[in-house]
């Protein structure tokens, strides 16, 4: 009854204006304190967790003094609020308040208001004292503010950073929570040291500028939670390791951290610390060596510091620990058996760091099956931790790992992981499937090969085609096809030579693909005898060594049309390709001579799997190979049994013969052509009659000059009176020469190229006219080369030097050179005879429609000669 009336009384005493009296329940006022001034610390996240305090072991608050006046739960607050910028003296603003009386006493400094301390310390009914922006100024520079006796809670907040200078802990017994926060104090002062703080349970010294903290104040058993976050600590303070200390929970988080060689394992009698959470986040932590033996720790937090490197045993004798943070490090390796020993971990966070590989053993290994969540967001991840665990060594169902923004490399690795997705999804256990083990599984993209950037990984089938990136050769693609079947595509690439070598992929047979390549041989590598199929038509090859046709016993598919082959090595005859589905060797130039006679019986032997056996033609006789026989080339059996004589003059002469046929095949063509209107060594694939040109013609300009005055006009105005397609006339005007090159090609039936040093020295090094020529050299065959004189052999590139040597090229100053280029020209043919190469398509090769009828020799002999017959007179 008499407390009820207390404010009542004060009311006319206290500053009326500034502050306001309330009675309240001690308890619960109590509370509301401790909760506000302790709410940064942070520990409330883990109370369920770590139950840090036991509900019955929280703060008691009690005294001497409070046990005589405590039946009556009364409390008197009072709360003021200045902002007049004046000082004030703090025995004014609670005058009138009972001396006896348990007070709080809150004021608000809203300007820095100045507070002369001019209460005694026998004050003792002051419970609470809470000052926010106060500077204060003790009435009694030796005695400075002296908090207290029974203060229970004392929290200043102030900018002054003579605050601790200012403050006397001499007389403090019963403060339960100190905190002074706020100031620009860098170092705790002399006068504090040693003083003993015997019931301090939760001690802020936050938001200072303290450069370093050794434990000046004295704390007992009860010390339970220490925030010394916000400063500008160097060095883990050890005193809360040592013996006598019960601290549960110590914050450090935004200081300047950089040696914690406190909590690193000594030699030294062990103890294990008390100690349960400790947040060291945003410090300068830069390695973690091997750390106490901490029995009780269950949260560490060391997320944003500098960590690169983290030894094996660094948590090892971390046995009971729950939550390790160390996201926004600089952390490349996470070591073998880092975690394995924290079988309770349920949180690990290594998000946001460059971590570039993980593998089910560096994770913890929780025996217990208890659920761990994993977060390996944004690293440097090619690959997801988990492989394999379709083959049983997958021990926890209750994991849970995010690893989203990582680099994933989805290639043929990828299969293990897919594999084991799906074997999630039917484990059949309740609540577990890929997606409640891989979090954000919807989120994973891939970075690389190229093939698949940016695709999702889900949606993604790696075992009917993955990517292959290990030992590719460079310039090509390799990929799975079916799990059994790897696909090396080089086509098109540009290569000069085969590959070294090709993945190697266990179980799986191997395509390789090399067709459209300037690949003058086919010689052996030892992955020949892997392959199942070769591809390499269309390319220039001139030679096919017999260890590589040894080598592809196993072959199913093997296409050599489209190349310059005049022999297979005469080792081949005793080589069966026993697996050969398809094999193609037309469009070459077989050369069909007495050494080669085993050819048409091995073709015949193979005739099963050759495609088109009867387009494969003697390259002079234009014969059918497999027709071939002794009496064509006259090389009868019975010579090796006549003299010797017999047998040298029946060489000598074939020697001679071959030696005419290849120096002077162009004369002797001349000759057949103009006496007999037959044309022999030009089977050129020439286009239509549809196409609007008759022939493109490419020159160099130093040429310009022949061209125009000479070649053109005999061209032109001649018996056949070609359509020319030249590039200063008939080009689009404006455009570039180089860009309308493929497209002249395409509209000419054939092209002529005016072959010179100049030539080669810049056109030919234009990727585009090189590739548009290659292109006719490979695949069309309508390519004429004129030769100017000051060419030499040694000035040609490779695979113009693998063309000149089997084709037929003119020299401007040869003898009857006119005679000679117009048997290469196209032949005008007759509008009959276009519809009817129209009708029989040739499916082998798209633009050769005249070779249509050269599986039958004669007719082609005859309807050649009738072709010829109205342009030849
Ligand atoms: C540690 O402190 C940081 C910064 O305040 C906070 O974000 C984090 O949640 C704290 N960690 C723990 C485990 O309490
Ligand atoms: C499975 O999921 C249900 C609902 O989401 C939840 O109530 C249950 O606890 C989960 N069981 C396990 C074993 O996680
Ligand atoms: C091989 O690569 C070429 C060029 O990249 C492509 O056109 C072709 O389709 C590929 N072949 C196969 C069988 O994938
Ligand atoms: C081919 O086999 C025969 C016997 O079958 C043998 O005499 C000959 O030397 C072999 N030739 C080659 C090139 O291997
Ligand atoms: C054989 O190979 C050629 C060239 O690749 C192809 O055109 C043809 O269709 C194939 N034949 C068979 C029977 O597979
Ligand atoms: C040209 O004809 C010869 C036979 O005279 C033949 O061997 C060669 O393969 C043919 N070339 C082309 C490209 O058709
Ligand atoms: C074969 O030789 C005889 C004379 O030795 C010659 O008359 C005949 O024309 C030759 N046959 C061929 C196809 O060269």
């Amino acid at each position: 009854m008499v407390v009820r009336n207390v404010c009542n009384f004060i009311v006319i005493s206290v500053h009326q204006e500034l502050c306001s009296c309330n009675e309240d329940n001690l308890e619960v006022t109590l509370k509301e304190y401790d909760l506000a001034i302790n709410s940064g610390v942070g520990y409330e996240k883990y109370k369920v967790a770590v139950d840090l305090i036991p509900p019955d072991q929280g703060p008691v608050y009690s005294s001497i003094l409070g046990v005589l006046t405590t039946w009556l739960h009364q409390i008197v607050r009072v709360d003021c609020k200045v902002a007049d910028g004046k000082s004030h003296r703090a025995s004014s603003l609670i005058n009138g308040v009972d001396l006896l009386m348990f007070t709080a006493f809150h004021i608000q400094c809203e300007k820095g208001e100045r507070l002369i301390w001019d209460l005694p310390p026998t004050r003792t009914s002051i419970i609470v004292f809470v000052a926010d922006g106060c500077n204060f100024i003790p009435d009694n520079e030796k005695k400075g503010m002296a908090i207290p006796m029974n203060a229970w809670i004392w929290a200043v907040n102030s900018h002054d950073h003579n605050v601790f200078d200012n403050t006397n802990v001499r007389f403090t017994m019963n403060t339960v929570s100190l905190s002074i926060s706020g100031s620009r104090a860098t170092f705790i002062p002399s006068k504090w040291q040693n003083t003993y703080m015997v019931s301090a349970a939760t001690v802020n010294l936050h938001q200072n500028q303290l450069e370093s903290f050794d434990c000046p104040l004295r704390f007992t058993k009860r010390l339970k939670t220490m925030n010394l976050a916000n400063n500008k600590l160097t060095k883990f303070p050890p005193c809360f390791i040592e013996e006598d200390s019960n601290i549960n929970y110590l914050t450090l988080y935004h200081n300047k951290i950089s040696d914690i060689s406190a909590i690193y394992e000594r030699t030294e009698p062990k103890y294990a610390p008390s100690i349960k959470i400790i947040n060291l986040s945003h410090n300068n932590i830069e390695s973690l060596q091997s750390l106490l033996t901490m029995d009780d720790l269950r949260v560490l937090d060391l997320s944003y510091n500098n960590i690169k490197e983290i030894a094996n045993d660094a948590f090892i004798n971390l046995e009971h620990i729950e939550q390790i943070y160390l996201e926004h490090n600089h952390i490349h390796v996470v070591r073998p058996y880092a975690f394995t020993m924290n079988t309770k971990l349920s949180i690990l966070d290594l998000a946001h760091n460059q971590v570039t590989e993980i593998s089910q053993e560096q994770l913890p290994t929780s025996l217990t099956g208890l659920p761990l969540s994993v977060n390996l967001k944004n690293n440097a991840l090619p690959y997801t931790p988990f492989k394999n665990c379709a083959r049983g060594n997958f021990y926890n169902p209750m994991i849970e790992i995010s690893m989203s923004s990582n680099p994933l490399v989805c290639d043929c690795k990828m299969i293990e992981f897919d594999q084991c997705t799906r074997w999630l999804d039917k484990l059949g256990i309740s609540n577990v499937s890929s997606r409640s083990v891989f979090k954000d599984i919807e989120d994973l993209t891939c970075a690389s090969p190229k093939e698949t950037a940016g695709k999702k990984v889900k949606g993604m089938d790696f075992l009917r085609s993955c990517i292959i990136v290990d030992k590719c050769p460079s310039k090509c693609s390799c990929q799975l096809e079916n799990t059994n079947t790897v696909l090396v595509n080089c086509t098109s690439r540009r290569l000069l030579e085969m590959p070294d070598a090709l993945p190697v992929v266990p179980y799986a047979s191997v395509k390789l693909h090399l067709s459209h390549n300037p690949l003058q041989m086919l010689a052996f590598r030892s992955y020949l005898q892997d392959l199942i199929e070769l591809r390499v038509d269309n390319c220039l090859l001139t030679t096919v060594t017999p260890a590589a046709i040894a080598a592809l016993q196993n072959i199913k598919v093997l296409t050599l049309h489209n190349n310059l082959l005049q022999k297979l090595p005469s080792s081949t005859k005793n080589i069966t390709l026993k697996r050969a589905t398809n094999v193609t060797l037309h469009n070459n130039r077989w050369v069909c001579s007495c050494e080669s006679l085993w050819l048409p019986r091995w073709l015949s032997k193979h005739k099963y799997a050759l495609w088109m056996p009867g387009k494969i033609l003697c390259n002079y006789l234009r014969k059918p190979v497999e027709d071939l026989s002794e009496v064509d080339l006259n090389c009868s059996s019975t010579a090796y049994t006549d003299t010797f004589l017999a047998v040298s003059l029946v060489l000598s002469a074939l020697i001679s013969t071959l030696v005419i046929v290849f120096c002077y095949r162009t004369e002797i063509n001349l000759l057949l052509y103009s006496k007999l209107g037959i044309r022999l060594g030009s089977n050129f694939s020439y286009g239509d009659l549809f196409h609007p040109y008759d022939v493109f013609v490419s020159y160099s300009q130093d040429n310009y000059k022949w061209v125009v005055d000479t070649l053109v006009p005999h061209l032109e105005n001649g018996d056949c009176s070609y359509r020319l397609c030249l590039h200063y006339r008939d080009f689009p005007p404006g455009e570039s020469v180089v860009e309308n090159i493929p497209w002249a090609i395409r509209l000419s039936r054939c092209s002529i190229l005016v072959l010179s040093k100049d030539f080669l020295r810049k056109e030919w090094c234009i990727m585009e006219v090189r590739a548009a020529f290659q292109r006719m050299l490979l695949v069309s065959n309508r390519l004429i080369i004129i030769a100017t004189d000051d060419i030499s052999p040694e000035d040609l590139t490779p695979d113009l030097q693998a063309y000149m040597n089997t084709h037929d090229y003119l020299r401007a100053s040869e003898p009857c050179f006119w005679e000679k280029l117009e048997m290469f020209l196209p032949p005008k043919q007759s509008v009959e005879e276009i519809q009817s190469s129209m009708s029989l398509d040739d499916p082998g090769a798209g633009d050769s429609k005249p070779r249509k009828e050269m599986s039958d020799g004669e007719n082609e002999e005859e309807s050649m000669g009738d072709a010829t017959d109205p342009s030849a007179r």
